[in-house]
């Protein structure tokens, strides 16, 4: 998928923009502060309905203006779509698909499909847990638009159970504990199984990327299971949740002890192997940065294939944080998609396109 143009209204520092990019490669050259990452996380909340950034909506609307607007018309193989989103200051974002209010702002999702590589990609393969089922479940939502609203469903679930258990301790009625382990164990079923299901798909092309970018040799995975059931691969989710339920039953004492949820997948731990040692704690800084790059590369190899079309690519300021062998490697990797590049200095960009300079509110 390709934008022919995109434009914005009070996202951020952009008061009116419009940009009309090449169908290839787009470098984005401007100052720090200038207003590069804000282009890129326009473009990247109509693939993912959320900052890439973390930032809540409100962030995204200029700060002198009451909503922020972006749109853009989108090339598939087939056919065309003009899309529209509205985020107000207070009351829900809205979106059009042609002209038209889909039933839900997320059947948006799937009308642009994009793999970000960001600066702190190195936090996936270093830090903790977190980073990982968030990439993993980033994935996913490109893979299966439903996802979004899966882990939606789940969030939601678990901070309502942790407010009755924070509120009551103890004193916790035990059937509407019983309830929201319920609607938890459900909601975790789904969700397990798209974040197994992305890990899955990513699992072979992982390896082959990284092959690709160290010259082979090295034997990279991924691995997802879950403390309490196991490996989850082809499990359904009725079994993931029935499980699921079982444990948070048996777990109850601890759960009211501590006022909080302990089990559950916002607790999963999966983790990489580089020649079968864990790549966060034993790896080299230098597999760790291949490793970063070759998840990126690895997502958007994945979800093209899934999807049939290739995703757009938007690489945030990555090569000035890369030495130049790894920087050319990346460069040499760049499969043949649309792609918006950002930087501050030109020179530090192995990869030639149309170039934009950005200025504080505006692109030339
Ligand atoms: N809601 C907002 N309203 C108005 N301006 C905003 C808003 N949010 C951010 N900005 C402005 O956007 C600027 C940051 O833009 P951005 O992060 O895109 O810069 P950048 O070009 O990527 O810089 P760097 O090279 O340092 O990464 C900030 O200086 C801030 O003034
Ligand atoms: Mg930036």
């Amino acid at each position: 998928m390709e934008f022919s143009w995109l434009e914005l209204r009070d996202f951020r520092s952009y008061p009116e923009l419009r940009i009309e990019p090449n169908p290839g490669v787009n470098v984005f050259v401007g100052a720090n502060g200038a207003g590069k990452t804000n282009l890129l996380e326009a473009a990247g909340y109509l693939a993912s309905l959320r900052s890439f950034r973390g930032a809540p909506d409100e962030a995204l609307i200029n700060d002198v203006a009451g909503a922020a607007v972006v749109r853009g018309e989108v090339h598939h193989l087939e056919s065309t779509s003009l899309i529209e989103l509205e985020l107000p200051r207070s009351g829900r974002r809205r979106v059009r698909v042609n002209g038209q209010r889909p039933a839900r702002s997320t059947d948006l999702l799937g009308h642009v499909r994009a793999v970000m590589f960001l600066p702190d990609d190195l936090d996936i393969v270093k830090r903790g847990p977190a980073h990982r089922r968030d990439f993993l479940d980033a994935v996913a939502v490109q893979l299966w638009p439903g996802a979004y609203l899966d882990q939606q469903e789940y969030e939601r679930a678990l901070r309502q159970r942790n407010t009755l258990l924070r509120q009551s301790g103890w004193d916790v009625d035990q059937p509407t504990l019983a309830v929201w382990d319920q609607r938890l164990s459900q909601a975790a079923g789904k969700l397990m199984v798209r974040r197994a299901g992305a890990a899955g798909v990513l699992r072979e092309s992982i390896a082959e990327t990284y092959a690709s970018l160290s010259g082979g040799g090295t034997r990279v995975e991924l691995h997802y299971e879950s403390k309490w059931g196991g490996s989850l691969q082809g499990v359904a989710a009725d079994t993931v949740a029935t499980v699921l339920a079982q444990a948070l039953e048996a777990n109850r004492r601890a759960d009211t002890e501590r006022r909080v949820t302990t089990m559950g997948p916002h607790r999963d731990e999966p983790w990489f192997t580089v020649d079968d040692r864990d790549a966060r704690t034993r790896a080299s800084q230098g597999e760790q940065r291949t490793l970063a790059l070759s998840l990126r590369l690895a997502s958007h190899r994945a979800i093209s294939e899934a999807t049939g079309e290739k995703a757009l690519l938007l690489l945030d300021d990555v090569f000035s944080e890369l030495d130049m062998e790894r920087a050319n490697a990346l460069a040499h990797m760049l499969p043949a998609a649309q792609t918006f590049i950002t930087t501050a200095r030109q020179e530090e960009v192995p990869v030639h396109g149309r170039t934009f300079f950005v200025e504080p509110g505006r692109i030339r």
